[in-house]
């Protein structure tokens, strides 16, 4: 059984199509043990609460300096002892250290084909209106290992998405999510559980 921790910031609509691919067997061999988000608002906690997912909040507002912060994190995780850990939309800069310990056991979710629109400042809605912005015609979600840099490690999938006349960022948005997000985060767990070593 493979344990996994998500961590979020948001909405939480990743962390859903992983619920929901537990649930129905198309994520096999996996159990979310916690849910972690640096923002207590985050609906992605509501989502996990009523799953009866253990869900947490570690904010930075909390802590004196990022140093105690990233320990509190860095605790929380240990506690969890995931054997991977799923970025689902956190915008947290990770400790150093946590990349140390979970080397090649990180995921992340980006909303581009990386290497475009990624590495720093390119998140969330920005990453879809830099796209419209230079005016590609086609887009897309990735899937990769974490590592130092940003949006720099191994890619483990990618999936095409079409830009259409008239979209908007937030169109765009929604496009890359059910079309690509959702269906290649979810599958990717699968495959790491499922894999023999
Ligand atoms: C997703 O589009 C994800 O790819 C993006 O944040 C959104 C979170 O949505 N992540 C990044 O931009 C990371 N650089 P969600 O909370 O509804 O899953």
């Amino acid at each position: 059984m493979l344990n996994i921790v998500v961590c979020v910031s948001g909405g939480g609509t990743n962390l859903q199509a992983i619920i929901d691919g537990v649930k129905s067997g198309t994520i096999r061999n996996t159990r979310i043990v916690g849910v972690i988000s640096n923002n207590a608002g985050a609906y992605a906690l509501t989502r996990a609460k009523e799953n009866e997912i253990p869900a947490f909040c570690i904010s930075p507002k909390d802590y004196a300096d990022r140093e105690a912060f990233n320990q509190a994190f860095l605790d929380k995780l240990a506690e969890l002892a995931p054997d991977l850990i799923v970025l689902a939309g956190f915008l947290v800069i990770l400790p150093k250290q946590m990349i140390a310990t979970y080397r090649d056991r990180i995921i992340n979710i980006h909303p581009s084909l990386i290497p475009s629109f990624c590495g720093t400042g390119f998140y969330g809605l920005k990453v879809h209106e830099e796209a419209l912005k230079r005016g590609v015609k086609v887009t897309g979600a990735t899937v990769h290992y974490v590592d130092e840099g940003t949006d720099t490690g191994t890619i483990i999938a990618q999936k095409a998405v079409e830009v259409l006349p008239g979209d908007t960022p937030e169109v765009l948005q929604r496009r890359v999510m059910e079309q690509a997000e959702w269906v290649i985060l979810p599958k990717a767990i699968d495959e790491i559980a499922t894999r023999t070593k």
